[in-house]
């Protein structure tokens, strides 16, 4: 413990000035969950600027926010108050992914703003649904399944899968299968959002994904990756 706050600290110092009170309350506070509130978002951001500051996302992310490798997400028509939440939570530490914390913590406001309206403003590139598996997906995927306490996706992700750009609901259209599985296990098994020192903490509305991911099976999942990935 007293070594994993070490750590934790270490990390702090690396983060300086970019790390908000509210982060560093939140990694140390001890016992559950705390919801993770983010702070006021900054001004909407500019989309040329924006588009200077993704060179280097685009190493990984792919030109225009399509990327080529399934492991890593696209980003492209993504809304940007999603993308911005989620930037705030890598940075802070609280959506502790080793690639991608990383690139994070750097940012400031501004180049978080500027980023997620860059990467709103641009196209998906189309992917293909997996024909051998996306029937279910589908299923559930517009009528859920009452019988497991299954939601429809559609109700906060869209017909097409564009999200809710109002609710800060994600769009999932075009997004590589590989990366969807990942996110939809992770949910279900507490992974998405740890501190740097391995502890839980939570997204303001990673609690709604959770609940309904562990209703899922394992091949629910990758049949509704599978679907998502085609629709547009
Ligand atoms: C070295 C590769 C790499 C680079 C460079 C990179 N990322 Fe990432 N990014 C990742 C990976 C891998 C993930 C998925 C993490 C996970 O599995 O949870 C990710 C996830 C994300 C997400 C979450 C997407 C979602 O749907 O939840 C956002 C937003 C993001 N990156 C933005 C950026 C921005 C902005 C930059 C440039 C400043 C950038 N990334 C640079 C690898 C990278
Ligand atoms: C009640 C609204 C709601 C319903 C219904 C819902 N979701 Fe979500 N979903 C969310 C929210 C909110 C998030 C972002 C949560 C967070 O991490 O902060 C999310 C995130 C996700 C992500 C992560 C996206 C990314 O880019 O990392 C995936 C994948 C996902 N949902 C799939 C599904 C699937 C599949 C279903 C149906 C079985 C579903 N969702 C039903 C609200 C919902």
């Amino acid at each position: 413990m007293l070594y994993a706050k070490r750590v934790a600290w270490a990390a702090v110092a690396l983060l300086g000035l970019s790390v908000t009170p509210l982060a560093v309350s939140s990694v140390f506070a001890a016992g559950a969950p705390t919801p993770i509130v983010p702070a006021p978002l900054p001004p909407a951001g500019n989309v040329e600027a924006g588009a200077e500051k993704a060179a280097v996302c685009s190493a990984c992310h792919g030109m225009n926010g399509n990327s080529t490798n399934p492991e890593w997400p696209s980003l492209a028509g993504q809304n940007a108050a999603y993308t911005r939440e989620q930037l705030l939570l890598f940075r802070a530490g609280h959506r502790n992914d080793p690639v991608m914390y990383p690139m994070a913590i750097g940012l400031t406001d501004e180049d978080i703003a500027d980023l997620s309206a860059y990467f709103a403003a641009q196209t998906p590139a189309g992917l293909e649904a997996d024909p051998s598996h996306w029937q279910n997906g589908a299923r559930l995927y517009h009528h859920g399944d009452s019988s497991r306490d299954i939601p429809a996706c559609q109700a906060c992700h869209g017909p097409v899968g564009r999200g809710n750009p109002g609710a800060a609901f994600p769009a999932l259209q075009a997004q590589h299968a590989v990366y969807t599985i990942k996110q939809l296990t992770s949910y279900a098994d507490g992974q998405r959002y740890v501190d740097l020192t391995g502890k839980a903490t939570q997204s303001r509305n990673g609690h709604m994904m959770t609940t309904i991911a562990k209703r899922l099976t394992a091949t629910d999942i990758r049949d509704l990756a599978t679907y998502m990935q085609g629709l547009r």
